[in-house]
């Protein structure tokens, strides 16, 4: 698919989100929003992908890594904000195709891009947009057809009589163009007399008046053409991404006992027969293997490893760390930068004190350590094969235990037989 590129608009500040944080990059499931779009692209085969940013976009750019940005610098409306990456594509020979999505239509399926592209190579249309049927479409611009059916303009909510209003048809913002026709009709659109913005949606009548053909593909899954224009709509999309999440873990062979009351994000990876007990909240980059159990009220951060037929329990925390083969942490812990060997015994409080108030520090414990109740290890530090630490002891860093050697007490001390 070198010969289709796609413009992503995300340049608008969000004002109905109220907030500082630009619409796109509003957590959904731990990952900013305009993520799960630009994943959806890349999996319909497409790679060259133009991000057009504009309000606070220094922030949204840091956030995008390898994507090319174009800078909108006012925002003159979505017409507007697709012209800003005309350079980018005009440059670019091969591309004769564009696809134009927005950045808050989120959830839109990588099937559904390739309907569209199907369905605009098939009828060599200037212009295939996607469509649905909204009992409630206020909003949303209007669909507006001929007697014959054909497309023949996109009528803005602002802009619809009374007649249009109750049209159920809307445009839900994602369309396929053929280069050279979009940006030719681009030049020629005019300011919305209300808005005083250049419209995209124009583009649609300018066509079907020069009798160039515009298709749409309809679709029938409501979720696919949420916009998130509040943070109600936001909600909305966070949980149906959650569902999706726990959907695509159950269907691994993973045991969510309470659904509705655990918190999984969207890239964790957990491998079957693991069973996650409630009010359990696993954030980003967590990977979880076979026949563990984990939670209640467990959490698991970024950079957690866990090998299989592991047991986390009741108020533990963990980052940055792996854990290893049948190790056990059951109860009321803290674990950061930590490696733990197999069939290791964490007893109930230990702490891993890895922050000395500047730098982050690393811990080591070694297959088949016992730490006693309440221990707390102050990294850098290493834990031998098999060595004990007594309930209460504090191991002091750099004092590493050596294999099969008990320590106890504060600072802790090799205890002699
Ligand atoms: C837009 C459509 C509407 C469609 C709806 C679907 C237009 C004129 N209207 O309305 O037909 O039903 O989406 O959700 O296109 N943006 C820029 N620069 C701008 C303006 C907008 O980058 O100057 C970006 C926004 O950041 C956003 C997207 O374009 O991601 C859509 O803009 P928004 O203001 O949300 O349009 P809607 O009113 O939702
Ligand atoms: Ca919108």
């Amino acid at each position: 698919m070198n010969n289709i590129a796609a413009i992503i608009l995300a340049a608008g500040e969000g004002t109905r989100m109220k907030s500082s944080l630009p619409k796109v990059l509003h957590p959904v499931c731990g990952r900013p929003m305009i993520y799960y779009l630009i994943g959806t692209i890349k999996s319909a085969g497409i790679s060259k992908i133009v991000a057009v940013v504009g309000h606070k976009a220094r922030l949204v750019k840091d956030k995008l890594g390898g994507i090319k940005c174009v800078t909108q610098p006012e925002f003159l409306g979505t017409g507007d904000a697709v012209l800003k990456a005309k350079a980018a594509l005009m440059k670019d020979k091969k591309i004769n195709t564009v696809l134009i999505l927005y950045g808050d239509v989120c959830l839109v399926t990588a099937e559904t891009l390739s309907k569209i592209i199907d369905r605009h190579m098939a009828t060599r249309a200037g212009c295939t947009l996607l469509t649905a049927n909204m009992k409630n479409p206020t909003g949303y611009g209007r669909i507006g057809r001929s007697s014959n059916k054909r497309i023949i303009k996109i009528i803005e909510e602002l802009d619809a009589s009374i007649y249009e209003k109750v049209i159920e048809e809307i445009n839900v913002g994602v369309y396929c163009f053929n280069k050279e026709i979009l940006f030719e009709s681009l030049g020629k659109i005019k300011p919305n007399e209300r808005k005083k913005e250049y419209y995209l949606t124009d583009v649609i009548e300018l066509l079907a008046k020069s009798n160039i053909p515009v298709e749409s593909v309809t679709s029938n899954d409501p979720e696919e053409f949420l916009g998130v224009n509040t943070r109600e709509d936001l909600n909305k999309v966070e949980q149906i991404v959650r569902r999706r999440a726990l959907d695509k873990i159950t269907r691994k062979g993973v045991t969510v006992v309470d659904p509705y009351n655990t918190y999984i994000s969207e890239d964790v990876i957990i491998d079957k027969d693991t069973i996650i007990y409630p009010y359990t909240f696993i954030e980003n980059d967590v990977k979880i293997g076979l026949n563990c159990s984990i939670g209640p009220f467990a959490r698991l951060r970024p950079g957690t490893l866990i090998d299989d037929d592991v047991s986390i329990g009741n108020f533990v925390e963990i980052v940055r760390s792996r854990i290893g083969r049948s190790t056990k942490v059951n109860h009321q812990c803290y674990i950061g930068d930590t490696i733990i060997g197999k069939n290791v015994n964490i007893g109930a409080g230990t702490i891993i004190a890895n922050y000395d108030g500047k730098n982050k520090h690393n811990t080591i414990i070694e297959d088949n350590a016992f730490i006693g109740t309440g221990t707390i290890l102050v990294a850098p530090v290493r834990i031998g094969k098999g060595a004990r630490t007594g309930a209460g002891s504090v191991v002091t860093k750099n004092h590493n235990v050596p294999a099969g050697k008990t320590v106890v007490g504060v600072p802790a001390r090799i205890l002699k037989k």
